[in-house]
């Protein structure tokens, strides 16, 4: 089998070839008639991100041109698994090409062999209060890991350009396995486990697996399926509001953990990955104010209210889909697939997905009559994975960290590519709304 490194290396010759050729023989073809509407709409549909890994479109991601749907098909999954293996997409987002079974076993067991935390960064974990948030903690922990970034080594050293994707990769790589570490660590100063637990990795099993087991949930079957599934749908959504801070953080050179970092900080918006805690809020305080059986009337009520009160209904909507997610399907079939279990202590539910899911098919009606401007009423995965996630043990104010962390793992491959192409640094021409006027 080939190791990460040689099969990446495999596919550099022809698009470093390709992207050569775009930016010389190609180099001033008109793509896209840009309009005042782009300019003032936050660029919308404009093509103007290079994206190497995937493109999204109005129905969907397609990651090297293919569907989830079809990779589900392509893809080896970890042995026992149900679910995509993140490790086999990742390995598909880095290469373009689909891992065979060992190559899969062998990526997974070099994860597992950079699995570590240097004792300052633990030390300094354990030292934050926890009147902050686990999703600043993680934050904060990404932003002193970058001392020990190879990337930012190497360009302080003086490193070749055409050399540097090796040690994004280094990077990437070292975070990806990491990251289980600084999760499971926060998790256990946050619920119970206690601080500096001395987590022990099987390094004949996988990240989501070696996750659970740092968290004390290594024989709970159904939240590993959970994490998987959760970082194979969040891996990769193109440039969006996460992925586009990690990306212009990185073309300045930013090292990838401080990369990383900013992009959970962009994550906090209520109109991005905040959508997901803001969606299973919603359904919290629907419950509270319905009880877990409305009637459809009453839901329908409820929600125009806030729709005529002018509210957000996290979860609806998209810049891009125009039509329901289709990471969505996933996250209903795991519901089938998985029985939810009882709450704890046999207390009253205080969420309901069969509440949300009734929900899907009676908002997007509503948003059409009343508010007619909106291009896409349909559901996104957030106004599902949230509560799906609680509902499976996934504390409220740690969903977040299992999407930043899927968000991440993704994005760093196509940030390797962003070195092997030498793509330049993020730098727009911005204007103002009267020099805007004065072009028309
Ligand atoms: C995402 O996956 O980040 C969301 O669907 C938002 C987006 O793609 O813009």
């Amino acid at each position: 089998p080939q190791t990460l490194v040689e099969a990446v290396a495999a596919r550099i010759p022809a698009r470093r070839r390709l992207a050569a050729k775009l930016s010389t023989l190609h180099a001033k073809r008109v793509v896209h008639q840009m309009t005042v509407e782009n300019v003032m709409g936050g660029m919308r549909g404009m093509p103007s991100i290079m994206w190497e890994i995937s493109e999204t479109h109005p129905t969907g991601v397609r990651y090297h041109g293919k569907t989830l749907d079809e990779l589900e098909a392509a893809l080896p999954k970890w042995p026992g698994s149900a679910q995509i293996s993140p490790e086999s997409l990742l390995w598909y987002l880095y290469t373009a090409s689909i891992p065979s079974r060992a190559e899969l076993m062998h990526f997974t067991a070099d994860l597992m062999r950079r699995c570590q935390l240097p004792k300052e960064i633990e030390d300094f974990m354990d030292s934050l209060p926890t009147t902050l948030l686990p999703l600043t903690h993680m934050q904060m922990a990404y932003s002193a890991l970058s001392k020990y970034s190879k990337l930012a080594a190497a360009v302080d050293n003086g490193a070749p350009k055409a050399n540097l994707w090796t040690f994004a990769l280094e990077d990437a790589l070292d975070i990806t396995s990491r990251s289980i570490l600084v999760i499971s660590r926060i998790h256990n100063k946050f619920y119970g486990q206690g601080n500096g637990r001395k987590p022990r990795i099987d390094m004949s099993a996988d990240l989501a697996k070696n996750l659970a087991i740092c968290m004390g949930r290594g024989d709970d079957f159904t939240f590993i399926e959970l994490t998987r599934l959760a970082w194979v749908l969040h891996q990769d959504h193109g440039a969006n509001v996460s992925a586009h801070t990690m990306r212009l953080v990185s073309s300045a050179l930013g090292d990838p953990y401080s990369a990383i970092s900013a992009g959970i900080t962009a994550g906090t918006g209520a109109l991005h990955a905040m959508a997901i805690e803001n969606s299973l809020n919603y359904n919290k305080k629907m419950v509270a104010s319905l009880g877990l059986h409305p009637s459809s009337a009453e839901i329908e009520t409820y929600i125009l209210n806030d729709i005529k009160a002018g509210a957000v209904l996290p979860g609806y909507g998209h810049a891009v889909l125009r039509v329901a997610d289709p990471r969505l399907a996933w996250v209903r079939r795991f519901i089938k697939q998985y029985p939810v279990p009882p709450p704890v202590d046999g207390k009253t539910p205080t969420t309901s997905l069969d509440l949300i899911q009734r929900m899907h098919n009676i908002v997007p009606d509503l948003i059409r009559t009343h508010l007619p401007k909106v291009k896409n009423p349909a559901p996104n995965v957030d106004a599902l994975s949230g509560s799906t996630m609680l509902a499976y043990g996934v504390e409220a104010d740690f969903i977040l960290l299992f999407m930043a962390n899927g968000r991440g793992m993704g994005f760093l491959s196509q940030s390797v590519w962003d070195k092997v192409l030498a793509l330049p640094i993020e730098r727009p021409q911005s204007i103002t709304m009267d020099k805007l006027l004065a072009k028309l």
